[in-house]
């Protein structure tokens, strides 16, 4: 069975090196003559437990060409273009503590990508396009696993059945996120939501698409910033036009960096210097970011979907999809939003990847304890068969 053979995986590569906490990435050196020149006055230029990502020599950026493979996840992306991970776009899960170490991904999100990406963008749950099917036949790939793991009313990407396609980035989104006043990612999420209500007939919102969805825009803002002048008055690091742009594969020829704006799709790029979150990011980081999202807009974080015709949105009825657990009204009540988002996610790695879960149990970033201190109340199980109404749940091309 697929998820036996992840879960060696997991248990093999990262028990022992997250155990230990990774070791910082570069080696502490005097990296004062690159920073940029944004650090107030009197701090030292480079504090310890920064984390430079050298993206010089041997993890310079070389974009993709022939058979290379790129798709919806600009993160990942990154990573094959500065050879963090295989530069053909094909992972397997060993190469997954990249991910980690480059850019900062949780061990509990690590445990999930895993899960999900491995069984349903893979074969034989070794190798993973993070683009497209591969010549030597390997798996769908990322870009095919809509409602799955690919989710409709992404930051950039269009659509699976609407648009253009659901791995490139498309300019409008894009320039929108860019021209937001604090580039503010939360209004951002609630408006491609909006979005995706008024253009797909077939926009699914069901419970997992709508975590990914969300969590992905939370992973602009953690794990894309910039953290070399990270003080106690900036703990989230500095996240600017330019670095957007980067790491979107967007170039620009004004300074205003919104005008004239220029893709390549694939071209993913970190940006030089960058200095990676001084922590992991994990589940409670994110929590902050679901509990702002909340707030501009609940709908957002709450199941439903179009019923097959734009502006045509049902909410699913909290009540019978979780056994009475939550209410339309409870759900909005205390914690209960991050509650279920994340209760979604243990979901998910119970039923996927039985041993991912039970990693997570033993390790201090278990979603279970955060379950506890946020008082949630206890969900065992969804009942799936709420989504069958949906027409883009259903749908198969
Ligand atoms: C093993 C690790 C990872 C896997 C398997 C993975 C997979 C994916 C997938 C399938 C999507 C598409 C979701 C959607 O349709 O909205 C996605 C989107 C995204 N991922 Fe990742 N991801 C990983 C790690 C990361 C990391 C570390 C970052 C940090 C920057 C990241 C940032 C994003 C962003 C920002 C998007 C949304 C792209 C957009 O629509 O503009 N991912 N990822
Ligand atoms: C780092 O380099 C700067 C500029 O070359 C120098 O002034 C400073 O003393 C160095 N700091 C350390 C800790 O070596
Ligand atoms: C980055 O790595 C290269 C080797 O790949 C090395 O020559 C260079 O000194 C490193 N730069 C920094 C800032 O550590
Ligand atoms: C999203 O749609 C709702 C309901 O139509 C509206 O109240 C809200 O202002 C919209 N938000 C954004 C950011 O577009
Ligand atoms: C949701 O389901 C519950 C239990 O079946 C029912 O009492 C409630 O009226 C439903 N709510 C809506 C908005 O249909």
């Amino acid at each position: 069975m697929k998820s036996s053979i992840i879960l060696s995986f997991l248990s093999f590569s990262l028990s022992l090196p997250l155990a230990s906490g990774f070791p910082s990435f570069v080696p502490n050196s005097n990296q004062s003559a690159r920073l940029p020149a944004i650090l107030p006055d009197g701090l030292p230029t480079l504090l310890p437990g920064r984390r430079l990502i050298n993206v010089t020599g041997a993890h310079a950026f070389i974009p993709p060409s022939g058979d290379d493979q790129r798709g919806p996840c600009p993160g990942l992306n990154a990573l094959a273009n500065h050879g963090f991970i295989p530069h053909n776009g094909v992972m397997t899960p060993s190469d997954l503590m990249a991910v980690t170490k480059v850019l900062g991904f949780g061990s509990d999100f690590v445990a999930i990508a895993t899960a999900l990406g491995f069984e349903y963008g893979s074969a034989d749950a070794m190798h993973m396009s993070i683009g497209g099917p591969t010549l030597d036949g390997l798996g769908p790939g990322l870009d095919f696993t809509h409602n799955t793991f690919e989710a409709d009313s992404s930051p950039t990407r269009d659509d699976y059945y609407v648009g253009n396609n659901n791995y490139d980035a498309q300019e409008a989104y894009f320039h929108a996120l860019l021209n937001r006043p604090g580039l503010d990612i939360i209004s951002h999420r609630v408006e491609r939501f909006n979005h995706s209500i008024a253009t797909n007939p077939w926009f699914y919102h069901g419970p997992i698409p709508l975590v990914i969805s969300t969590l992905v825009h939370c992973f602009i803002l953690g794990m894309m910033a910039d953290f070399s002048a990270s003080t106690p008055s900036s703990p989230d690091g500095i996240l600017t036009k330019d670095i957007l742009m980067s790491f979107f594969g967007f170039t620009s020829t004004s300074s205003s960096a919104s005008d004239t704006l220029h893709y390549t799709p694939g071209h993913e790029r970190i940006p030089d210097p960058w200095y990676r979150r001084p922590t992991d990011y994990t589940h409670a980081n994110a929590a902050s970011c679901i509990d702002a999202i909340g707030r501009a807009d609940p709908r957002a974080l709450l199941p439903g979907g179009n019923m097959g015709a734009v502006n045509g949105y049902e909410p699913m009825n909290m009540s019978e999809l979780t056994g009475g657990v939550y209410t339309d009204e409870t759900v909005l009540q205390g914690n209960n939003l991050r509650c279920f988002v994340f209760q979604v996610l243990q979901l998910v790695m119970r039923a996927q990847a039985a041993g991912a879960a039970a990693f997570l149990a033993g390790s201090s970033l278990s979603i279970a304890d955060s379950m506890e201190e946020w008082m949630c109340p206890k969900l065992e199980g969804l009942n799936e068969r709420m989504y069958e109404r949906y027409p883009g749940y259903k749908k198969r091309d």
